[in-house]
């Protein structure tokens, strides 16, 4: 009786094709643009930020992971995508639909838009294996398309934000400069802290004031605080409270499209530099 064995004692032989892409390119920036109060110019940060380095020359992705859907909106596409990020983290198989920012083609500033479903798809991820891993997997499959990836995140720390933190390499924190948002600064870095056991490179890039009126007392103290406390991790750049910026958004469009806002878009292009000399 013969026996032929089943076991293969040849060395495997080497890959005959190249590494896909990804492999051979830097890939993004991931930023998560966070803070878990409401209403503190995260969804403004993101679009102008975003609009900032595209303007620069950069790829830009932005990617709207509130349900709310501020980004969405504040970026008003005209291609009509019916498919939203909500999908894309349920089902894997599913590409992550990516609209352009801008009608002119192949300007380089993209958004992964959201909608409402999106509350409904964060209550389902529970249940599901992976659930902090789904944005971090499906922005793997762009991530070489793109210099800067920049996630909006809704005002909570749940899973949603927890995807984003889990998909970045650094956190971008606006804030305003009142005394609740210190109480929220730190309830962000415990957060953080948390996250570093399945995200261990993820690092703070720094925090904006980003509706600072320094006419008010209360936040020049509370700004001078954070910069004694938090020290180089606190942007030089702070955003001024300003009309125009609440008017691009209600406009859906970032302000370097908005006529007489030339102030506005100074700040965010000094942010966009002070943001490229730290990554
Ligand atoms: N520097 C600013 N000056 C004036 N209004 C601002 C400024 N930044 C943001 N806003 C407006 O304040 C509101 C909340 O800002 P937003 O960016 O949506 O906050 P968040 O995303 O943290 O909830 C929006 O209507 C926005 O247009
Ligand atoms: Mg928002």
């Amino acid at each position: 009786m013969t026996s032929t064995s089943t076991y293969n004692t040849q060395a495997p032989a080497p890959p005959r094709v190249l590494p896909p892409r990804s492999f051979l390119h830097m890939s993004a920036r991931i930023i998560s643009i966070a803070n878990q109060k409401g209403g503190v110019g995260k969804t403004a940060t993101t679009t102008n930020l975003g609009a900032s380095l595209s303007e620069m020359g950069h790829r830009v992705l932005v990617v709207d992971m509130d349900p709310q859907g501020n980004l969405s909106s504040s970026l008003h596409s005209s291609n009509g995508t019916r498919s939203t990020v909500a999908d894309a983290l349920l089902d894997r198989k599913l590409p992550l639909p990516i609209v352009p920012v801008y009608e002119r083609d192949n300007s380089g500033f993209d958004l992964v838009p959201t909608s409402v479903a999106l509350a409904s798809a964060e209550a389902a991820l529970a249940n599901k294996l992976g659930r902090e891993f789904r944005l971090r997997d499906q922005l793997n499959t762009v991530a070489d398309r793109y210099e800067f990836i920049l996630i909006d995140t809704p005002p909570s720390l749940g899973l949603l934000t927890i995807n984003s933190l889990v998909a970045a390499q650094l956190v971008l924190i606006p804030t305003e400069a009142r005394y609740f948002s210190l109480q929220g600064l730190q309830m962000l870095q415990e957060s953080i802290d948390e996250i570093l056991y399945i995200n261990p490179n993820l690092r703070i890039l720094g925090i904006v004031l980003s509706k600072f009126d320094r006419r008010l007392r209360e936040e020049q103290t509370v700004a001078a605080y954070l910069r004694e406390n938090w020290g180089d991790l606190v942007f030089e750049t702070s955003v001024g409270t300003n009309s125009k910026i609440l008017e691009a958004a209600s406009a859906g469009v970032p302000l370097v499209e908005l006529s007489g806002a030339q102030r506005a878009v100074e700040t965010y292009r000094s942010l966009a530099r002070e943001v490229l000399t730290r990554v």
